[in-house]
């Protein structure tokens, strides 16, 4: 939406937003989580997250609940030892529910498989062993790179029940950004796929892991899951089928309980340089905040909801909201391998229709696809099995958040808007489903057990209807325990800004609404936000710049209306800027070079060729006039720039359209 002066019009909306829904009476009768939980945790917030832990199992209680002596270091139920793989599973089964199914699984070409907790141990123990034959065990590294099918849960809680580290990398990363992510973690073994379905058609995904382990020196093994049954390249000294070292595998094993700060995983995330940062987690804590809010946020009953999260489990989501929080709560999860509009833009919703699905968590910008494709699509399906909505990933805007609730929820499931990072691990921001009149566009309050605070530069709390940055004032049980090799940059990134307060900064821009509800107003770093992904924007110029025909490169995320954000690249060429190296062709080499640098997910939307780029007297680019640019607007403030008139010749080569995409 834009105002004539070209503005975007969503902070206004923000400001204007006074539509709350409450929550039907029976939804609030039936709630997991009551407003109750609020005071206890005011009252005791450590007692509070000892009650959340004990729902866990574990095999030695811990003495303490918070060690925060070595702050930003936390120490989360120290003393205590558990597995966390068994929590996911097998006490399931020694619960008597080993005949519920955990994992819903639908193949893209409508292949399907039910596994229940029963199985899922047999295949947890089996991959566990097998790991322990290529010689993984407790604190070793496992790579992998695997696309939504089952064995990559598998192999996630194999690594766990061994006290190994997985890191799992997003099967739409590009060799170059496996191999620099097995490299920094020192795997292994990495374990992949020969393809998947995507699109309707198999596409290779091991061609990138050899491309990766040519350079690899940890890797040790490359473990293959058999998909698409297509052609591979085969290297016989480290490359061993899954079905070949897996399926022969004893299916019993025993668990060793580990310390609640044992190493759990490792997932790298864009920060605002381009080296990415593997954000690490522990066990203890983690697991109960993701079970904890699962339960609460979700409102999951067991034996009665189907859940599914969208996400993938390349991404922190995949990771707390489709493996550790809904298994070690004994859900059963729809797990689905492809795009949502193969063979039709109906297939989330004949899904949901198939599995009876109650719990839908999905990202913003696969909303607003839904929205464009028309709200007699998922007419056309019986959605009346759901009774919860979830988003994550950006900020909602209110007019998706309506469309949201009015076609997918029926009008009356209530919506959580979950703010979180990578970093949290968990859902830190978020109304309680049974308890909060939701407000479109709002995450709003902190849940209970976390506190956050949005303050200004000086660490001081704005009041209503005021802006700032959001920060975490407490620790919280599945708080990042570092940056993997790396302390300084840990201390650097999250704790330096407001180190005398001993605030977390999360990187995000905030604002209370004159009720004290919180809103997400996006980054406040040069991280963008596209499609719910994380990318930099020195990431993507990196990439850009190791391209021989580019000088120098700045990038910046301009709004978009389905993705987010969309990134666009302002070159300067090497050589001068003859129209022959500035046409389309060039510009497409360098779009399809950053999708092999980084992946596609990075592809920037646009790419303009220019003999200038706008800097201050410090040599410092203004990404600020470059958005302007990207996003159509008029150009601000130039008068710090070092040569004013750079912003003249750019915006007229961008009217002109010559170096669009
Ligand atoms: O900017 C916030 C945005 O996503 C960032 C975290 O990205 P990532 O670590 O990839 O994790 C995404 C899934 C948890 C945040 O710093 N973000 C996430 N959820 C929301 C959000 N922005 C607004 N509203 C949300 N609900």
């Amino acid at each position: 939406m834009t105002q004539p002066d070209g503005q975007n019009t969503t902070l206004d909306n923000l400001l204007s937003e006074n539509r709350t829904f409450a929550p039907s009476s029976e939804f609030a009768a039936q709630a997991n989580a009551t407003a109750e939980l609020y005071q206890q945790a005011e009252q005791d917030r450590e007692g509070f997250w000892a009650t959340q832990a004990a729902r866990l199992h574990w095999d030695t209680e811990w003495n303490q609940v918070l060690d925060w002596s070595d702050a930003p270091f936390a120490k989360w139920f120290v003393g205590g030892k558990l597995n966390v793989a068994y929590n996911c599973v097998d006490r399931h089964v020694e619960a008597g529910n080993g005949d519920r199914v955990a994992i819903y699984w639908e193949g893209e070409p409508g292949d399907s498989r039910a596994i229940t907790y029963n199985e899922l141990q047999r295949e947890v123990c089996k991959a566990a062993n097998a790991l322990s034959e290529l010689g993984v065990g407790t604190g070793d590294r496992v790579a992998i790179y695997l696309p939504m099918l089952p064995e990559a849960v598998f192999s996630m809680l194999a690594c766990a029940r061994l006290g190994a580290l997985h890191s799992v990398v997003f099967g739409g990363f590009s060799a170059e950004a496996l191999r620099s992510r097995i490299n920094d973690a020192e795997a292994k073994v990495v374990i992949t796929c020969d393809g998947q379905y995507r699109r309707g058609k198999p596409m290779a995904l091991k061609a990138n892991v050899d491309e990766a382990v040519t350079a690899t020196p940890s890797v040790e093994h490359v473990l293959v899951v058999q998909r698409t049954e297509q052609e591979v390249g085969w290297n016989s000294g480290h490359d061993k089928w899954w079905h070949d070292v897996v399926d022969r595998q004893s299916d019993q094993h025993t668990p060793e309980a580990f310390d609640s700060e044992h190493p759990l995983y490792i997932l790298y995330t864009s920060g605002t340089t381009g080296k990415p940062k593997g954000i690490l987690h522990t066990s203890g804590g983690y697991l109960t905040q993701a079970a904890y809010t699962h339960q609460a946020v979700f409102d999951l009953k067991p034996d009665s909801d189907v859940y599914w999260c969208t996400a993938d489990i390349g991404w922190v989501t995949g990771h707390t909201y489709i493996v550790y929080g809904p298994l070690a709560n004994g859900a059963s999860q729809v797990i689905y391998e492809g795009t949502p509009n193969t063979p039709d833009e109906g297939r989330h919703w004949a899904i949901v229709q198939k599995y009876g699905v109650s719990l839908y968590y999905t990202a913003p910008t696969t909303i607003r696809t839904f929205m464009k494709w028309g709200s007699d699509i998922p007419a056309q399906y019986d959605l009346s099995s759901l009774r919860l909505l979830g988003t994550v990933g950006e900020p909602i805007n209110p007019e998706a958040w309506m469309w949201y609730r009015e076609h997918i929820g029926n009008g009356t499931a209530p919506i959580v808007d979950t703010w979180w990072q990578t970093e949290t691990g968990a859902i830190m921001i978020s109304p309680l489903p049974g308890v909060t009149a939701a407000k479109p566009g709002s995450a709003q309050q902190p849940l209970p057990g976390i506190s956050a605070k949005v303050v200004d530069e000086e660490g001081n709390q704005v009041g209503n209807g005021q802006g700032g940055l959001l920060v975490l004032d407490k620790p919280w049980p599945a708080m990042l325990r570092g940056i993997w090799g790396d302390d300084q940059r840990f201390k650097e990134t999250y704790w330096s800004k407001f180190a005398e307060q001993g605030f977390y900064f999360a990187g995000d821009g905030a604002k209370y609404d004159e009720s004290g509800d919180i809103w997400l107003l996006g980054r406040v770093d040069d991280v963008m936000n596209v499609s719910g992904h994380r990318i930099s924007t020195t990431e993507v110029e990196s990439a850009l710049v190791a391209h021989s025909t580019v000088a120098e490169a700045a990038v910046v995320g301009a709004s978009d209306a389905t993705t987010g954000q969309g990134i666009v690249a302002f070159v300067i060429l090497r050589g001068g800027t003859g129209s022959e190296d500035s046409g389309d062709s060039a510009t497409n080499a360098l779009r399809d070079h950053v999708a092999h640098e980084i992946g596609p997910i990075a592809k920037p939307r646009q790419i303009m060729v220019v003999s200038e780029l706008p800097k201050t007297r410090s040599g410092k680019i203004m990404r600020r006039l470059l958005r302007d640019v990207a996003e159509n607007r008029e150009v601000g403030d130039v008068s710090t720039l070092a040569d004013s008139s750079v912003m003249d010749q750019i915006s007229a080569g961008m009217k002109s359209g010559s170096a669009d995409e």
